[in-house]
Order: structure tokens, then sequence, then C-alpha cells
């Protein structure tokens, strides 16, 4: 006998009626099962096949189908017995045996074609059906050893479905099925039905449970995942409940902490050892805890402790986690150890104080020192002024007074000059001239090193006559624009005025190559300006820009000027380009007493 299904090779096309084949009800007998006298019943071999059929399901499930095939074979005294199962994989195309008992054992896993076989003509007319030698039909059963004398077929159905058949088959004439026969098997045909509903729901179990592992399994890659995330990452970070009690920390907040997971899971955030000594990183954490249950967030710099008591500083952060649904089922809280970070801005920031501690004193130095070089120089410019009219008046007091008495001597001499030859009285005379020369040269440098009309008739007057010698002098026009009624001001203001006069004049002279000058003075209740200014080549930008910050040491005359004016509480400034250079200064104005 071949091990291979009669049918085995159907394919889901109907399958063609091969010529020679007789017609279905050449081959039914099935009103042979009432004309024969039935055998009579055992009821008690029936109830042991079904009791051992019972438990048999109970017990294992997955041999229940033979089990029935064997049950089929010996109630029924057949040769061969078995279950015909329409495919499910394909929608039923063909049925297949995967139970069978008896002479046809080997032909389990083959089966039939459903649209044309015994097993389709049973479920097509929906009731028990008795063949006789169904190759005579169903050609593809004529290798099939031993042939089939008799074979009774039964539906069976699950929810009201016929899915599969159950059969006995009597080989030889020596066994004649008959109305008991069709009796055991559809009572048998339940049982048949209850096994197929349980390896049916085994299949979806066992499907369901496929799916359920691999599920699982890709949750627990997915949570070990972010597992590793979780105890990597380099910040504090934790699970807590809405109500603060902590339900996982990483190795970061426990292990570099010193604290054991059994120390804080399960206990209130806020209580755990991190904020232990630290009161208000405590309280601001309880209180923050019930606003981020409600959605808030809450970040700020904290202090908290190691294990060993070391206070430390993270940069806290409390957040909800929601799901799906944006309900919060969470709060994370996080952190960064922030302590080094922060110890290095406290040093920064005690360097930079030191820093500008040290700038601030040596600015003051610097201030101090340069008021002490301001009083200095208006010591010195004073001392000047002194001894510039202090030598005026010693010219024009004592060396004056002596020329002068000189020349009166001489006057008188040439007078009674009666007993002097011509040469000596030419030689009298002149000495008188000589006497008056130099008598006058020496006016002149008196007056210039303080000129008398200064302290006598003001700076109107000494300025004129100061402006015309200079003129004579050098050359240069000089144009003075000053008001007619300029009032007395105090000594030092007149003095600095003339002065800076001067200067820029002889400047002018030395420097400018201009032929012209103009001096102009303005004066109101509160000041005095003064400009004097050229049409020279000006001076160059580095020169200006030295004068203008006060660097400049070509000469001392600018900067000589500048502390006078600046001595008085005025401004000074210089403007200069190739079209000439001017000088302004303002002083704010005291009226001589
Ligand atoms: N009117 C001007 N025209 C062009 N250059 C000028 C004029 N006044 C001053 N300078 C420039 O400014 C420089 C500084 O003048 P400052 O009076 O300070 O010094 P000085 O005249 O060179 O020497 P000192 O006045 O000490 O005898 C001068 O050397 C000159 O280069
Ligand atoms: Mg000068």
């Amino acid at each position: 006998m071949s091990s291979s299904s009669p049918g085995g090779q159907t394919s889901g096309d109907r399958t063609p009626v091969p010529a020679g084949a007789l017609p279905l009800e050449a081959i039914l007998c099935t009103e042979k099962l009432r004309n024969r006298k039935p055998r009579q019943p055992d009821y008690a071999k029936e109830n042991s096949a079904i009791v051992a059929l019972a438990r048999a399901l109970a017990d294992s499930p997955g041999t229940i189908l033979q089990v029935l095939a064997d049950t089929l074979l010996a109630v029924c005294q057949a040769e061969s017995a078995g279950i015909s199962l329409l495919t499910r994989d394909d929608g039923g195309k063909r049925f297949y045996w995967p139970a069978i008992s008896g002479v046809w054992k080997p032909h389990i896993g083959g089966g039939t074609p459903r649209d044309f076989g015994p097993c389709g003509d049973v479920l097509d007319r929906n009731t028990p059906l008795l063949f006789t030698h169904v190759e005579r039909r169903y050609t593809y059963f004529q290798p099939v050893e031993p042939p089939v004398e008799e074979a009774l077929l039964v539906p069976f159905y699950v929810r009201g479905k016929a899915v599969g058949t159950i059969w006995a088959v009597a080989h030889s004439d020596a066994r004649r099925f008959d109305a008991e026969d069709e009796r055991l098997m559809r009572s048998l045909g339940t049982f048949a039905s209850s096994a197929y509903q349980i390896l049916e729901s085994r299949d979806a179990i066992a499907e369901s449970q496929e799916h359920l592992s691999r599920a699982l399994a890709e949750a627990n890659a997915a949570t070990a995942k972010f597992r590793a995330v979780f105890e990597q990452t380099t910040v504090f970070a934790g699970v807590m409940t809405a109500d603060g009690i902590i339900l996982d920390a990483n190795r970061l907040c426990l292990e570099v902490c010193g604290y054991r997971a059994e120390d804080v899971l399960g206990r209130p955030f806020w209580e755990c050892g991190w904020w232990q000594s630290c009161p208000e990183s405590q309280a601001k954490i309880r209180a923050a805890t019930p606003l981020v249950a409600q959605g808030n967030s809450y970040r700020e710099v904290l202090a908290y402790r190691w294990a060993d008591g070391s206070e430390r500083m993270v940069d806290f952060a409390l957040d909800p986690i929601r799901d799906q649904n944006g309900q919060i089922i969470f709060l994370h809280p996080t952190g960064a150890d922030v302590t080094d970070l922060m110890n290095a801005q406290e040093k920064n920031r005690q360097f930079a104080e030191t820093l500008e501690e040290q700038v601030r004193v040596r600015t003051e130095e610097v201030e101090q020192q340069s008021m002490q070089l301001r009083e200095l120089s208006r010591r010195l410019l004073k001392t000047q002024d002194d001894e510039r009219r202090r030598l005026a008046r010693e010219l024009h007091d004592s060396a004056g007074q002596d020329l002068a008495a000189i020349q009166m001597n001489l006057d008188a001499l040439l007078r009674d000059a009666v007993a002097l030859s011509p040469e000596e009285q030419e030689r009298i005379s002149n000495s008188i001239t000589v006497v008056a020369h130099c008598n006058s040269e020496i006016r002149t440098m008196s007056y210039l090193l303080h000129p008398p009309l200064l302290d006598e008739l003001g700076l109107r007057s000494a300025l004129s006559w100061y402006l015309e010698g200079f003129s004579e002098r050098s050359g240069i026009k000089v144009d003075l624009q000053m008001p007619e009624d300029l009032p007395r001001m105090e000594e030092n203001t007149e003095t600095a005025i003339f002065r800076v006069v001067q200067q820029s004049l002889v400047n002018i002279h030395r420097h400018s190559g201009s032929h012209v000058a103009r001096v102009s003075i303005e004066c109101d209740a509160k000041r005095i300006n003064l400009e004097i200014c050229d049409e020279g080549k000006g001076m160059s930008p580095e020169t200006l820009a030295g004068i203008s910050s006060g660097a400049c040491v070509v000469g001392v005359g600018m900067s000589g000027m500048r502390e006078r004016v600046r001595g008085l509480g005025g401004e000074f400034e210089v403007r200069s380009s190739n079209e000439g250079t001017t000088i302004l200064i303002s002083l704010p104005v005291t009226t001589a007493s």
C-alpha cells in the first residue's frame, strides 16, 4: 500500500469526471442501512468508548482525533476508520485526513478533492451515506489497497456548519454496516465536532501565544533600550508617582551619590538622603510636586547631599510624563551636578572682584598722582608767573633805574661840556644813545616778562600792547576782536589768557608759516571764550592726537596752556587741519573784586 493520498494531487480547479467513471448513484447504497437487520447495540462498550474519548479530550487534546479514529474502528468493527477535515488555509478546497486507524493508517495526511469525492458528496447532501466500491467513480482510489467494499461516511458540524466527515470502511464482504453503525457514527460525530473545536481553539491560542511572545520580546527589547539610556545617561534621572513616591532612580542618582536602591525606592522623594540636611531644597521640592502633578514644570539650582555628607549643587528639574491621551502618569525628576561649574564660576567671580578692586585702587592712585601732578604744574606756573613778575620789576626798578641814572649823569655831563673836547662830547653823546637803547630793551624785556599794563589797566590794554609789538617783531598781521567793555577779572584769569595768547602766537610764528592770525575774545556774565587761529599749514594728525589726549611730549607750550586753563576750571581744545590751527579755551569768569 502506498502512503500517498488517493486524491493527494488535487488542485483548486474543478476535478474532471474521468472517462468510464460510474455515476454517484451507482456507488451509493445508503438504503441498505435500513434494509439490513441492525445488530444489537452494545451500550456498555459504547459507554466505555465515550468515557475514554472524554478522558482523552481532557488529558491530551493533541491526540484526540487519533483516539476518535481508533474508537470508530473499534465500535463499528471496521477495518479502516478515520476523519476527514476541510482544509482551512486554501478556503476548503480539499479534505485531508488528520487521523486514520486500521489498515489504511499509512494514508494519514492524505485526502480527497472537495468537489469530487465521497466526503464532498456527504457534505453536499448533508446526511450520512453508504458507499460501495468508491474506486468505480472516484478512479483515484483504484491503486489503493485494500479496496473499499463498503464505506459509511457521516458529516459533522461546528457552529451549524459541516466541516468534515468521520468514516468507517469494510474492505471485504465479511462486514456489512447497518443502522446501528449509523447511530454510533452520528453519536461519535458530536465528539468529532468537540475535538475539532478544541483543536481550533488550541491553534488560535498557539497563534495568539506566538503573537504575545513576539510582542513581549519587542517590548522587552524596547524596555532594555530605554533602561540602558536611563542607566547610562550622564544626568540624574528618576521616575516617581504624582504623589512624589520614588519608583525608579538611575545609577548616577544612586551609586555616584552613595545611596542604595532600597534607601530611596518607595519613599517620598523629598524625604530621601539627597535632600536630608538641605531643608530649603526639601521644602521647595515638596511644594513643587503637586504643581508638576497638575502639568507644570519646575527647574531650579538646589543644594543636595551625597551619602558621605558632602554638600553639592544640582541643576534640578521636575516634569510631568503623559500617556498617549495626555494623562499625567508619572513625574520625572532629572538633574545635573553643577558643583564644579559653580565653584569655577565663584572663583572667576572672586578673581574678577579682586581684579576690579586692584584696578579701582590703581585708578585712584593714578588719579591722585595726576591731581598731584596738576597741582605741581599749577604751582610751577604760578611760581613762573611770580618769578617773571619779580624779574620784570627788578629789571625795571633796578637795572632800568640805574641806567636812567647813568643817562641823567651823562646828560648833565654833556650840558656842562665846555671843558670837553669835541671827541669827548661825541663819545658821551654816543654813550647816551647806547644807554637809552639799553634802557628801552630792558623795559621791553621787562614788559614781555610781565606787562605792567596787565596789572594796571587789564587784559585789553596788555593784549593790544603785546600784539602790536608781536606784529612788529614777527611780521605777522594779528587781528584782535575783543569787547570794548571787557571787565576786569581775577589776576589768575587775566594772566592765563594773556599767557595763552602769548604762547599761541609764538607757536604760530614758529610752526604755522601763516602771515596772519586772529585773536577773538567773547565774554558773558559766566564765561569768557578765547579763540586764536591762523591760516598756516596745520599740525600732523599724530601731533594733534598727542595734544588732544594730553600725551604730547614735543614741547611744553601746549601742555602748559592746558594746565593753566584746567587749573582754573576751564576747557582747552585744539583744532587743526591743512587750512590752519585754532586754539579754543573757555574759562569761568570771576570778576575781580
Ligand atoms: N599754530 C601751529 N601751527 C602748526 N603747528 C603747531 C602750531 N602750534 C603748535 N604746533 C605743533 O605743536 C607742537 C607742540 O607745540 P608746543 O607749543 O607744545 O611745543 P613747541 O612749540 O614745539 O615747544 P615749546 O613751546 O616748548 O617751546 C609743535 O612742536 C608744533 O609741531
Ligand atoms: Mg610752543
